[in-house]
């Protein structure tokens, strides 16, 4: 069996992430992959060293190999905070208004990218399989094949992929679509993220896409395809039935003293729509005075990239809202959002999602989205929650047995909200019993071992090696 290199920005070092349970369910199914192909884990440790060494972190913890390098700030300052975070992921969630463009970050982000394979190439043997993961890394893989890696090497993309007529606004496009072409296999989340892709492939660049879906370019032969990935789902139902999860579900309920439950978990990030969300809330309450203080949003909302300036906007402009809403509709007993920010334990979670009545995952885009699929891991199947979902959420294309719902339209949400909790047992077992085939069909371990099959079997390698014979011939 060839072994398995994985490459992210962030490593996920089993021991340090503490009690089994503690860390994200991609890194458990990660884990559990590099420990069946012997495999490692690369990338960043997310510690600061004043300058650049390139010395490699190597741990062994739990069956897997982690290799983690420091950056420098000046590295963390322009490709982490830069180029990824100001420039390509708000880019690649279509807010362009957010996106900034500064020489200096590409250069960084360049920089950083060649330091990684720099550090990756003595790693990698010559049957391994290389597979690189996000934004982050993009030409990761173009500099490893400068460095002689005739490997094969996969990227996964886990954010969306912009429409061709938004990322031409990204000065070097061509540049960066091209280094990507330097891998074998390239996934994205969904049909939709591919599509883009290809247009950008064959409007931009004038390129062909084969009936086998191969692209060829430069003598390369290389296929894009969607992988949607999916949870832990074994990992994931074995914690909800925990002692944990059970304290949790049972202090939140307790705690609302026979209110309905919205909730929602998110990364504190503007993608992910909570100020509308809120304010949807709010129209909610205020259009059904009947139900106003029956019903408590409870929004988990960790902070991320605080670094970043939009992420500092969005925090201030969240809380102001916040205050506001709960100011308006609060009485002596009641306040009706509860926001907190702070990020729970992954079995604590479950408790808290199956206590809640709806599911409130409404993003104004998102690659896919595994709160959805975590919320409906953790319902109780005889009474369960009912999903609202966005439609612009990477899951809405398999989840469409949840309420659909258009994000960015108060309205529209305020009613799913009131169809939610009004929604008769038998719909809601109906909806949840598809929501549940596909979330445990799909898994985690599901998608991991299509990409890696495809990335393996090489289809598009093959067919180019065998045309190379018949030419010979
Ligand atoms: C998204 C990205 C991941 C990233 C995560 C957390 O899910 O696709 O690559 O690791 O957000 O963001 P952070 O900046 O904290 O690593």
């Amino acid at each position: 069996m060839s072994r398995l290199i994985v490459i992210s920005n962030r490593v996920s070092v089993p021991k340090a992430a503490g009690a089994a349970g503690a860390q994200g369910g991609l890194a458990v199914a990660l884990n559990s992959a590099l420990r069946e192909n012997r495999g490692i884990w690369f990338g960043w440790s997310g510690q600061e060293t004043e300058e650049f060494t390139g010395h490699l972190d190597m741990q062994r913890n739990d069956g897997v190999t982690t290799a983690t390098i420091d950056l420098e700030p000046q590295d963390i300052e322009e490709y982490y905070n830069g180029y990824a975070n100001r420039t390509l992921w708000p880019l690649f969630h279509y807010r362009i208004d957010l996106t900034e463009y500064d020489r200096n970050f590409g250069e960084g982000y360049e920089r950083v990218n060649r330091r990684f394979a720099d550090s990756l190439r003595p790693l990698i043997d010559q049957d391994d399989l290389v597979w690189v993961h996000d934004y982050h890394l993009l030409p990761l893989g173009s500099m490893l094949r400068t460095q002689g890696v005739k490997n094969r090497i996969g990227l996964f993309l886990h954010t969306p992929w912009p429409p061709t007529r938004l990322l031409v606004s990204l000065p070097f496009h061509e540049r960066l679509v091209e280094s990507m072409l330097a891998y074998d296999v390239i996934g994205f989340q969904t049909e939709e993220w591919l599509g883009s892709f290809l247009h950008y492939l064959e409007k931009e660049m004038g390129l062909e896409i084969g009936a086998d879906g191969c692209v060829e370019y430069q003598g390369r032969r290389i296929i894009a395809q969607a992988f949607p990935i999916g949870i832990d789902f074994a990992e994931f139902t074995e914690g909800a039935s925990s002692d944990e999860a059970r304290e949790a579900h049972d202090k939140l309920k307790a705690s609302v003293r026979g209110r309905k439950i919205l909730i929602g978990v998110d990364r504190l990030d503007y993608s992910k729509g909570l100020g509308e969300r809120f304010e949807s809330f709010s129209r909610f309450l205020a259009d059904n005075p009947d139900q106003s203080s029956q019903s408590v949003l409870l929004q988990i909302a960790p902070p991320s990239r605080g670094d970043v300036e939009s992420y500092q906007q969005i925090r201030e402009d969240l809380e102001r809202k916040t205050g506001h809403i709960n100011g308006a509709h609060a009485d002596v007993a009641f306040v009706p959002i509860r926001y907190v920010n702070r990020g729970y334990p992954r079995r604590q979670l479950a408790g808290f999602y199956r206590a809640a009545d709806v599911g409130l995952v409404t993003p104004l885009r998102d690659g896919m989205n595994l709160v959805a699929k975590e919320y409906v891991a953790a319902q109780d199947e005889a009474d369960p929650g009912v999903l609202i979902l966005s439609q612009f959420a990477g899951a809405a294309l398999q989840l469409d047995d949840a309420l659909l719902v258009n994000p960015h339209s108060l309205e529209d949400v305020s009613e799913a909200i009131k169809r939610a909790l009004v929604m008769p047992l038998e719909e809601r077992r109906s909806r949840h019993s598809k929501l549940l085939a596909s979330v445990r069909d799909a898994d985690v371990d599901f998608w991991r071992e299509q990409f890696v099959k495809v990335l393996f079997g090489a289809p598009c390698m093959e067919a180019q090696d065998l045309s190379a014979q018949d030419a010979s011939n």
